[in-house]
């Protein structure tokens, strides 16, 4: 089905499952601890040996020599694959570093080798008896450092430019009588998900099969036949739950790949799980960025030039952290500009992490406007209104498909109480608290992929196929209650097979494009099954209502079609060409700062979100609450320190990375405005997923100004620099 109309009305505006809160088809088995994870599929024969990977000891450099002598006599040990012995690998699409590393080496823990053993305990043990011996060459691993040797990006990462002008930013900042000029300053993050990478791969003949944790199985089928050398249809990847990815399993990573070549030198099945401490540097991570902003208005806060300009740092061959992204959308003004500049960094792979690009450029750009509309006197809703925007502010022809900034803003204003905020900053003491609340704008682009699924008949029941993951998302729910809507049948008559490349290719989840774009691509094998059966029926507007098609008075059981198959797809036109889609939402948050030793806490938090048709409350409130959360760490605690001379993340692990946990968080609240939109796909829904991170932490740290009087902008915003 091809995308591109605005929406009519359709099955989905019934609203009768789509819309309606659903707790998760699949909690069930999430909560009784039987959804089988890629560690957790026993039923592989057979038994699979385990493979322990090996990360390398330095940053940059090479392997002088490696030793394996001793761990090939150790007890159990069946095979080790290093990069002398594993035969010639291609390089996927989508990894900047090789994920099997030697002799070269372009970061630390980049795996150097992986030792199989009939145990894990075996497979451990004779690791440590390998010899590696380095020789060490010098890397680049300070940001601030190397900040003026970072040229422009050559691209956005989205087809967009690196550096945006319009009008003259110098001319318009100059003649601007209130003046801004600020940087910011966000650290490396890690995705800390609970399941580890995770795979167990086995071979028959040629073809290679693996269950995996994986957001984006045909990425990941594409890239492991690529890096292997072998055809895509001899590879079959299967990830039908994910325990958490926040885009740190969007692309294959060691685990596969070593798995996959550890069952080859075995010659039998081997499964592999990163170790926690290997997670941070091994794989992927959000990049830190230095910010700096400066924004001009007149006196009645009209911004008449904003620049954002941002540096991160990337291996040779990676991107940059795109954290301009939403300032070219976000408020109005005449003078614009905006760079994303990119330094080499010889730290490991920086990548997507939740809402990659706007998570971090809203830490810096609404601290900004919070500290702009104290520098006019005006209240920061205010001010953000009066640079609110219905057209692109690049390209002034182009309207936003649906923006309801101002409603976010103003309803969260509402809700929260917030005309009995203090504007003046350290005036509520409660106690030996100082109090503070704070508001931030939340902005995440609304990503069109196509997507297909396959529909079949099955007695009562509809089973829906689609290689689409559920990365704790929800995705099997409201894939769900999109057949039930869509063939008239009851919730629990629909089967959901997710994550396997032998169903039909869908959107993966990532980017919060999964929600509207996955179950869009089954909306339309749905509606050609309603075709195939009305043919069949003899009938025309035929209606699906109650497990029977319905036509002039004739009415027939569904079931009696049993057999009967469609597969179809979402495709778009350029819809999102003529309108600029995006999300919108509106962040409060009330903290408590300990006045004497500064300590914070979050007292309650409130998100009001314009993001489209929710597919389903339950699970789309919980992705904003989860988002929230975790721009409540990256405000207070979450950072990845950077060792400068030996180039690697110390904190490795979870007790020395920091999240925020249960009793960090004690209230949070979140209203969904009631809107569809009609250009974002039949389902006229969108993401929500990234927008909940976005402007969250910003909330936090304007509240934690508002309490205090200090403001701080280099996140996270730990007690000592409040002091
Ligand atoms: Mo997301 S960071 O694209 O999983």
């Amino acid at each position: 089905m091809r995308f591109d109309q605005p929406a009519t009305t359709n099955p989905i505006d019934q609203g009768k499952v789509v819309g309606i809160a659903t707790p998760r088809i699949d909690g069930p088995l999430k909560t009784t601890g039987t959804a089988p994870y890629a560690y957790e599929h026993h039923d592989v024969k057979p038994t699979p040996a385990v493979g322990f990977v090996i990360g390398a000891g330095i940053a940059k450099g090479r392997v002088a020599a490696m030793d394996l002598r001793a761990a090939r006599a150790a007890p159990g040990v069946l095979a080790i694959v290093t990069a002398q012995n594993a035969g010639k690998l291609g390089k996927g699409s989508k990894n900047t570093a090789k994920l099997l590393g030697g002799p070269q080496i372009e970061h630390y823990h980049q795996a150097l080798a992986v030792v199989v053993a009939e145990s894990f305990e075996q497979a451990r043990a004779a690791a440590g008896l390998i010899d590696i011996r380095y020789e060490e060459a010098k890397g680049r691993f300070d940001l601030a450092a190397e900040k003026r040797h970072a040229p422009v990006a050559k691209s956005d990462g989205f087809g967009g430019p690196g550096e945006t002008k319009h009008g003259d930013f110098e001319a318009g900042f100059a003649k601007a009588p209130v003046q801004l000029d600020a940087t910011y300053t966000t650290p490396d993050q890690g995705h800390a998900m609970m399941e580890p990478h995770a795979t167990i791969a086995w071979w028959e003949g040629k073809k290679l099969s693996v269950w995996t944790a994986n957001q984006m199985v045909d990425w990941a089928v594409g890239d492991l036949a690529k890096t292997l050398g072998i055809a895509k249809q001899d590879v079959r990847v299967r990830s039908p739950f994910v325990g958490g990815g926040f885009g740190g399993k969007l692309f294959l990573r060691a685990d596969v790949l070593l798995a996959a070549l550890a069952a080859k030198a075995a010659h039998r099945p081997v499964k592999i799980a990163l170790t926690r401490p290997l997670m941070f540097n091994n794989t992927t991570h959000r990049p830190a960025t230095i910010q700096r902003i400066r924004i001009g208005a007149d006196k009645d806060g009209r911004i008449q030039a904003i620049s954002h300009e941002s540096w991160s740092g990337n291996l040779p061959g990676g991107g940059p952290e795109t954290a301009t992204a939403q300032t070219r959308l976000l408020y109005a003004g005449e003078h614009r500009h905006t760079a994303m500049h990119l330094a080499v960094l010889d730290l490991p792979e920086g990548n997507a992490m939740r809402a990659p690009g706007e998570a971090p450029g809203l830490m810096a750009l609404e601290i900004a406007m919070d500290e702009m509309a104290g520098k006019l006197g005006l209240d920061p809703i205010e001010f953000r209104l009066r640079n609110d925007t219905q057209v692109d502010p690049e390209k002034p022809q182009r309207p936003f498909s649906q923006r309801h900034l101002a409603e976010c803003l103003r309803i969260g204003a509402e809700r929260f109480g917030w005309s009995k905020r203090k504007s003046e900053p350290a005036q509520v003491r409660d106690g030996r608290w100082l109090v503070g609340q704070g508001v931030a704008a939340a902005f995440r682009n609304n990503l069109l992929m196509k997507s297909k699924a396959r529909v079949r008949l099955d007695g009562e029941r509809v089973v829906v196929e689609t290689d689409m993951t559920d990365i704790g998302t929800g995705s099997y729910t409201i894939i769900a209650q999109t057949a039930a809507e869509t063939l008239g049948v009851p919730l629990d008559k629909v089967v959901v097979r997710l994550g396997d490349s032998a169903f039909p290719v869908s959107c993966g989840s990532g980017g919060q494009w999964g929600g509207n774009n996955s179950t869009a691509g089954v909306y339309a094998a749905c509606m050609k099954l309603r075709e195939l059966v009305a043919q069949k029926a003899g009938m025309t507007q035929a209606e699906f209502v109650d497990g029977e098609v319905r036509a002039g008075g004739k009415s027939v059981a569904l079931k009696s079609f049993a057999g009967l198959v469609a597969e179809d797809g979402i495709e778009y036109g350029d819809l999102d060409k003529r309108y600029q889609q995006s999300t919108f939402g509106a962040h409060f948050c009330e903290v408590a700062v300990d006045v004497a030793t500064a300590e914070v806490r979050v007292r309650r938090m409130l998100a009001v979100c314009a993001a489209g048709r929710i597919l389903n409350p339950t699970s789309a409130r919980s992705q904003v609450i989860g988002a929230m959360t975790m721009g409540v760490g990256a405000a207070l605690m979450e950072a990845l320190k950077v060792d400068h001379r030996r180039g690697f993340f110390v904190n490795h692990d979870l007790a020395g990375y920091e999240v925020p946990v249960h009793a960090d968080i004690p209230h949070q609240d979140v209203v969904f405005l009631d809107e569809t939109d009609p250009i974002s796909s039949p389902m006229k829904a969108k993401g929500v997923g990234e927008l909940g991170i976005c402007g969250a932490a910003a909330a936090v740290a304007n509240a934690v100004y508002n309490a205090t009087g200090v403001r701080v902008r280099d996140y996270p915003i730990t007690l000592d620099k409040l002091l």
